[in-house]
């Protein structure tokens, strides 16, 4: 019995690294989940600015362009093309990546989060 209970418990644990290795990679449809968490500020159809501007592609845009949206300074100065690795360092911490910007976020831990998260923002164009 208690050699059962330690088999289960290591195929548990192999299963849970085998879905955590998984979750490095992007994926979109998880990332649009995780987005609930930026929808009260940020759209995702062009044109459509609220407390934060559209982020319909903000892929490949440099930081503080989008149409129509008063961005901070911070944010034009910055100049960086939104890729996987900048959006990465701002999601992950919005106010040490771009100091004085004005997304009141606190930013996300989660490494495979994040990824998600760009997996999707790629998407909307
Ligand atoms: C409380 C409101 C708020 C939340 C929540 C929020 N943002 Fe923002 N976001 C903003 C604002 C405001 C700006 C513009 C900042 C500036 O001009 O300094 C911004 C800017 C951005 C930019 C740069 C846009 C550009 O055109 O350069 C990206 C990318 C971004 N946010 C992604 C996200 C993602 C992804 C989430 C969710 C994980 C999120 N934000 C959550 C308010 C928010």
């Amino acid at each position: 019995m208690t050699r059962l209970l330690f088999a289960t418990a290591l195929t548990a644990l192999a299963l849970s690294w085998g879905f955590s290795g998984q979750a490095q990679a992007q994926d979109a449809a998880a990332g649009q989940k995780a987005f609930a968490k930026c929808r009260t500020c940020h759209a995702v159809e062009a044109g459509k600015n609220g407390v934060g501007p559209s982020l319909a592609g903000v892929f490949g845009r440099k930081s503080g362009t989008g149409a129509g949206f008063k961005y901070s300074d911070a944010m034009v100065a910055k100049g960086v093309t939104w890729d996987d690795a900048s959006i990465a360092a701002y999601l992950a911490d919005p106010k040490s990546y771009i100091p004085g910007n004005k997304m009141v976020f606190p930013g996300i831990k989660k490494e495979s989060e994040v990824a998600d998260l760009i997996a999707y923002i790629k998407t909307v164009k």
